[in-house]
């Protein structure tokens, strides 16, 4: 481990050993997040040379971007590759030597060729989660197929392996900031419930997800335990650590609502040494929340969402996202501007499949004209608010800043 200052003078073990302790819980607002020290971040978002880490909506990317250019890519592009830590969650099967058979059949099998991979790459991703109810698709193959093809193109990435404990381990990324540890699981892996969703867990002998089961609403207590201690493994060995979390657990009458489980959840995993948690599943945005200067993002959508269903299938919520961009100083978040994302409709063409569902930022909305990014900003406000998260919607409505 780095000897990184934390808190105050605290050390990050310092730091992590007063987790749940109650001197760091006075300092915070009944809500959890919001200190005596929370201010707004100026319209020029700091960059006092700490770590920047820059999540988005998932990548459920089935073709490469650039064969079919288009006048959003670049201003994606041009934000992401501003990061140190530049993370998505890879939510198809990749095809290679020794990929299995699709175990989906329909509109809901999703896996593509490694040109993806390169697509990623070229956006500036560097950091890939893994453990999704995607990662199957091809089966034990296509879990090793994944894997190969995302090594051999230099991505860092967790959450699968060839046994529960490779999946479990965490992903290490060194950058000019420091080393960055992730983390990755999923819930449910097969959502809904379905007979291959079995076999996609890891095994103690066989290839697949790090999975953590539910119990009683709670994740159950061996799948958590063994988390926290990847979390906790992770934040003794690095500058900074990511969680990520896969959850197709949602309240089945509202898919809009956070579970109350994922809160008291993701506050444990900050608590074991988790500086930023990152969730997707539900293909929405959900609330954010700031909890002892660590960001938890409860849904991030889809950043890229090449679906086969038909026009009309989801609702326009679906189709919009955010870039979160996390600068962190010795004491944690110092700032977190949010980029509005909107994806396209699609051409009216045969090209419709590659050209739906792909990202625009800011002021590159002009690709589907009417569209106020300000509505989805206001929107993501509203829904933090019961998080005790506060956003300021820039006057061009191109971004806003969160009260950090
Ligand atoms: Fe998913």
């Amino acid at each position: 481990m780095k000897s990184m200052p934390w808190k105050n003078g605290l050390n990050r073990r310092d730091f992590l050993a007063a987790a749940g302790g109650a001197a760091l819980s006075a300092a915070l607002s009944p809500s959890g997040g919001v200190t005596a020290e929370t201010r707004w971040v100026s319209r020029e978002a700091p960059d006092a040379g700490g770590f920047r880490f820059i999540a988005t909506g998932q990548a459920l990317i089935a073709h490469d971007l650039r064969a079919h250019p288009y006048p959003g890519y670049d201003a994606v592009r041009a934000v992401l590759r501003q990061a140190d830590a530049c993370f998505t969650n890879l939510e198809v099967a990749i095809y290679g030597p020794g990929a299995g058979e699709p175990q989906k059949s329909g509109t809901f099998f999703h896996a593509a060729q490694p040109v993806v991979l390169d697509c990623l790459k070229d956006m500036g991703f560097n950091l890939l989660a893994m453990s999704n109810n995607h990662a199957w698709d091809l089966g034990d193959g296509g879990i090793l197929s994944t894997i190969s093809a995302v090594r051999e193109r230099g991505f860092v990435h967790a959450g699968t392996g060839t046994n529960v404990q490779e999946a479990s381990a965490p992903g290490f990324l060194e950058t000019p900031k420091g080393r960055v540890g992730l983390v990755s699981v999923a819930s449910r892996v097969g959502a809904p419930d379905t007979p291959y969703a079995l076999g996609a867990i890891a095994g103690a002998d066989s290839p697949g997800v790090n999975h953590m089961d539910l119990e009683d609403g709670k994740p159950e207590p061996h799948d958590a335990r063994r988390v926290l201690g990847a979390i906790e493994q992770a934040a003794g060995k690095t500058d900074w650590v990511i969680y990520y979390q896969h959850c197709h657990n949602y309240d089945t009458d509202d898919w809009r609502r956070t579970p109350a489980w994922r809160q008291d959840w993701a506050r444990r995993c900050v608590d074991a040494g988790a500086d930023a948690v990152v969730t997707h599943g539900v293909p929405l945005l959900h609330g954010i929340e700031i909890y002892r200067r660590r960001p938890i993002f409860y849904g991030l959508g889809s950043l890229i969402f090449h679906t086969r269903t038909p026009p009309g299938y989801y609702t326009n919520a679906v189709w919009q996202s955010a870039i979160v961009d996390c600068h962190f100083g010795s004491d944690g978040l110092e700032s977190l501007r949010i980029h509005p994302v909107l994806l396209s409709a699609g051409m009216n063409d045969e090209t419709f499949l590659a050209t739906r569902g792909r990202p625009s930022v800011g002021e590159d909305f002009g690709v589907r004209p009417g569209y106020e990014p300000e509505m989805l900003l206001e929107n993501l406000r509203s829904i933090s608010r019961p998080f005790g998260t506060e956003l300021r919607v820039a006057e061009s409505g191109a971004y806003a800043d969160v009260l950090v």
